[in-house]
C-alpha cells in the first residue's frame, strides 16, 4: 500500500511534496519520509514514525529546501512501522533513493541469492531495490531500473532519485499505479492525481513502464527500456474537497452527506420515473440470451453491498447471483464464462484484491461491469463498463457515503434486470423506482431522527469488550457492515450473525449487559429476528432493534429502538445502515479513537 509522490520544480519542492503526502495520506499513515537533492549536491533524508504532520515539524526543524525531491507515506507490510523502516530507502553506496508502493514478494530470494545476505538497514521489501539499482548500475539510470525491475516479483510503483543526475526524477510501475504529469510550477510522480496540488497534464505509467523526467521534458520506455510515446492528457485530481467544515471529523461530516452522495448517483439513473440503465451496461439482448449468472466481486464494505445486491439480483430478477470477498475469489477456481457476469465494487477503484480479481474474471470471459467512486481508477479502466457512483471525496477510512452510494446502484440495477428478464412488471418497476428516488430524503430524516439516541446509546455501551450484530437475509448483509464500522472505528469486538445462527454456539458469549443490535426491516422475516432478541434477552443481554417504523410494535421489549422510516423492503438497508454508522461513530469518539484514520487501516488497500 502507501502513497508516494516525487517533484522538480524551479524552487524549493519540499512544501509540494508534504502537501502532496498530506493528501495521500489515505493510502497509510503509520510512517513518513521525503529525500531530496540539495542544492549543495547532497542527498538528505528526513523520516519519522506517525503521520506526515509530525514529517512536517522533523523538515521544518532540518531546514530541508530542496529542487527535486520523493516522499512517502507508508501502511506497513514488511517490518514495524517504525523510523528505519520508514521510506526512502538509499543504496548502500548512497547514490539512489527509493520510495515504493506495492510489494516485492521475491524480496527475501533477492536478499539470499543476489544480494547475498548483504547489509540492510531496514525490514522492509523496498530496500532490496535500492540494492539492487546499485548491483546493475553502470552509469545509465534507465538501464539500471530496468533490469532492476527484471529481478523483482510483485507489485511495484516507484519514485527513485540518482545523485548523479540531480535534475531527474525516476519512476517505474508494475501493479501499483503510478502517474506522470506536468504542471506549469514542476512535473511529478504521485500514486493519485490528487497530490498534483496544480493544472497539469500527464499519464499513468502501464505494467513495466518506466520514466525519467526532467524539467522540461517527460521521457517513457517499456519493460525493455526502450523509448515509448505517451499520450499526456489533463490530469484530474477527484474533487479537491478536503475540508471538515463544521464537523469535528470527515465521518461525521461524509455521513451527513449521504442524501446528496445518494441523490447524485441515483439521478441519472431514474429518468421519467423509471430506471434507466444504459444498454452498454444491460443490454435486452445480453440479459435474455447471454446472462446465465451474476458474480459479484469486492472486499470489506464494498463486498456488504455486493451481499445486498447478490439478494436482490435473485429475489427480484431470478438470476443465480452471488457475492465473492476478492480476497478468495481469485484463488478458489471460480466458474466463470460468457453468460457471467461480473461486477466488481469499489470505493477507491484501486484495491490490489479486487483488482486481480477482476483481471481474472476478464481473462475466462466474462462481462466486467465496475462500480467505481473514483473516475479514472484501475478498476474504472480495466472494466467493459462502469456506473459511478458520485459520493464526492470519501476521506475517513471508514466508509459512509460511497457504501450508501454503491447500495443505490445495486437497487437501481436490480430493478432494471427484473423488468428486462420480464420478472416485475411496469407498474411494479415504476412503484419501486418511485421509492428510490425517495430514498435520499429518507436518508436524511433517518439521519436527523438518530443522532440523539446513536449518542445515548454509545454512552452506555462504549465500555462493553464486545458487542454483536445480527439479522436475517438483508438485514444480515446491514448487520454485517455496522458491525464491521464499530470494530473498525472503535476497536471493540463486535461480530456479526445471521440471526438465526446465533443459538449454534455463539449466544454462549451473551453475559449480562452484552449489546446485541438486532437489524429487522424485512417484513417476511422480522417475526423470526424477532423471537431472537427474546432469546438474547432472556439471557441478560442489552437488546437494540434497528427496524421500520411498521415493524416497531413487534420490538416494543427491546431495549433500545431505532425506528427508520417505511420504504420498500428492498430498499430499507440504507436507512437502517445509518444509525449503525452514527452509533459507530460516538462510540469512537467516546473511546476518543482516532477516527478518521483508525490504526492499522488504510482507505485504499493497495496490496493484496
Ligand atoms: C470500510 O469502512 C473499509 N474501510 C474497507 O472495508 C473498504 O470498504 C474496503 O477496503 C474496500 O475498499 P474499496 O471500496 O476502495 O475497494
Amino acid at each position: 500500500m502507501c502513497g508516494i509522490i516525487g517533484t522538480i520544480g524551479d524552487r524549493n519542492i519540499v512544501p509540494a511534496l508534504i502537501g502532496g503526502l498530506r493528501q495521500l495520506e489515505y493510502r497509510g499513515y503509520d510512517s513518513a519520509g521525503v529525500a531530496a537533492i540539495t542544492q549543495a549536491h547532497t542527498l538528505a533524508r528526513v523520516r519519522t514514525e506517525g503521520k506526515i504532520a509530525s514529517l512536517d515539524e522533523k523538515v521544518t526543524a532540518a531546514k530541508l529546501e530542496a529542487p527535486i525531491g520523493i516522499g512517502h507515506t507508508r501502511w506497513a507490510t514488511h517490518g514495524a512501522p517504525v523510523e528505519r523502516n520508514a521510506h526512502p530507502h538509499f543504496s548502500p553506496d548512497g547514490r539512489f533513493a527509493v520510495v515504493h508502493n506495492g510489494i516485492i514478494e521475491n524480496a527475501s530470494e533477492i536478499k539470499s541469492m543476489l544480494l547475498k545476505g548483504g547489509v540492510f538497514a531496514s525490514d522492509t521489501d523496498t530496500e532490496v531495490i535500492a540494492h539492487l539499482l546499485q548491483l546493475y548500475y553502470t552509469g545509465d539510470v534507465v538501464q539500471a531500473i530496468r533490469d532492476t525491475c527484471r529481478r523483482l516479483r510483485g507489485a511495484w510503483a516507484l519514485a527513485i532519485l540518482c545523485l548523479d543526475t540531480p535534475d531527474t526524477l525516476y519512476g517505474a510501475a508494475s501493479g501499483s499505479p503510478l502517474l506522470a504529469a506536468k504542471g506549469e510550477n514542476g512535473v511529478y510522480l504521485a500514486s493519485d492525481a490528487i497530490a498534483i496540488r496544480e493544472k497539469a497534464v500527464g499519464c499513468r505509467l502501464h505494467k513495466g513502464e518506466i520514466c525519467a523526467l526532467d524539467r522540461d521534458a517527460l521521457r517513457f520506455f517499456d519493460a525493455e527500456g526502450k523509448p515509448v510515446f505517451k499520450e499526456l492528457a489533463p490530469v484530474s485530481a477527484n474533487e479537491n474537497d478536503t475540508d471538515k467544515g463544521a464537523y469535528a471529523h470527515h465521518m461525521l461530516r461524509e455521513i451527513m452527506q449521504q442524501p446528496d452522495a445518494v441523490g447524485r448517483t441515483l439521478s441519472p439513473l431514474i429518468e421519467d420515473g423509471r430506471v434507466v440503465i444504459d444498454d452498454g451496461v444491460l443490454s435486452a439482448d445480453f440479459v435474455k440470451n447471454g446472462l446465465r449468472e451474476i458474480k459479484i466481486v469486492a472486499c470489506g464494505s464494498a463486498y456488504h453491498t455486493g451481499m445486498t445486491g447478490a439478494m436482490l439480483f435473485e429475489r427480484l430478477s431470478r438470476v443465480s447471483a452471488r457475492a465473492e470477498i476478492a480476497s478468495e475469489f481469485r484463488y478458489a477456481s471460480p466458474l466463470i464464462d460468457e453468460g457471467t457476469l461480473a461486477i466488481f465494487v469499489s470505493q477507491s477503484g484501486e484495491t490490489a484484491d479486487t483488482l486481480a480479481a477482476l483481471r481474472l474474471a476478464k481473462e475466462r470471459g466474462a462481462k466486467i461491469l465496475s462500480i467505481v467512486n473514483v473516475p479514472g481508477s484501475a478498476i474504472a479502466s480495466e472494466s467493459d463498463c462502469v456506473i459511478h457512483t458520485k459520493a464526492g471525496r470519501e476521506i475517513a477510512v471508514a466508509t459512509t457515503k460511497a457504501y450508501s452510494a454503491q447500495l443505490s446502484v445495486f437497487y437501481a440495477l436490480a430493478i432494471r434486470l427484473a423488468s428486462l428478464k420480464g420478472e416485475i412488471d411496469e407498474e411494479t418497476a415504476r412503484r419501486l423506482a418511485h421509492e428510490l428516488a425517495a430514498l435520499p430524503d429518507r436518508i436524511a430524516e433517518t439521519i436527523e431522527v438518530s443522532v440523539a439516541p446513536a449518542k445515548a446509546l454509545a454512552e452506555q455501551i462504549y465500555a462493553r469488550p464486545d458487542m454483536f450484530f445480527i439479522g436475517r437475509q438483508l438485514d444480515f448483509a446491514t448487520a454485517t457492515e455496522g458491525s464491521l464500522k464499530m470494530k473498525e472505528i472503535s476497536y471493540l469486538n463486535s461480530q456479526a450473525y445471521a440471526a438465526g445462527e446465533l443459538k449454534h454456539g455463539t449466544i454462549s458469549l451473551v453475559e449480562p449487559g452484552t449489546p446485541v443490535i438486532a437489524v429487522a426491516t424485512d417484513p417476511a422475516v422480522a417475526a423470526k429476528t424477532q423471537s431472537n432478541v427474546c432469546e438474547v434477552k432472556a439471557r441478560g443481554a442489552k437488546s437494540v432493534a434497528v427496524v421500520t417504523r411498521s415493524l416497531a410494535p413487534a420490538f416494543a421489549d427491546a431495549d433500545v429502538v431505532f425506528t427508520v422510516p417505511d420504504t420498500s423492503p428492498y430498499f430499507a438497508g440504507s436507512l437502517a445502515v445509518l444509525p449503525l454508522q452514527l452509533l459507530s461513530y460516538y462510540t469512537a469518539l467516546k473511546r476518543g479513537c482516532d477516527i478518521d484514520q483508525p490504526k492499522n487501516l488504510a482507505k485504499s488497500v493497495t496490496v493484496e
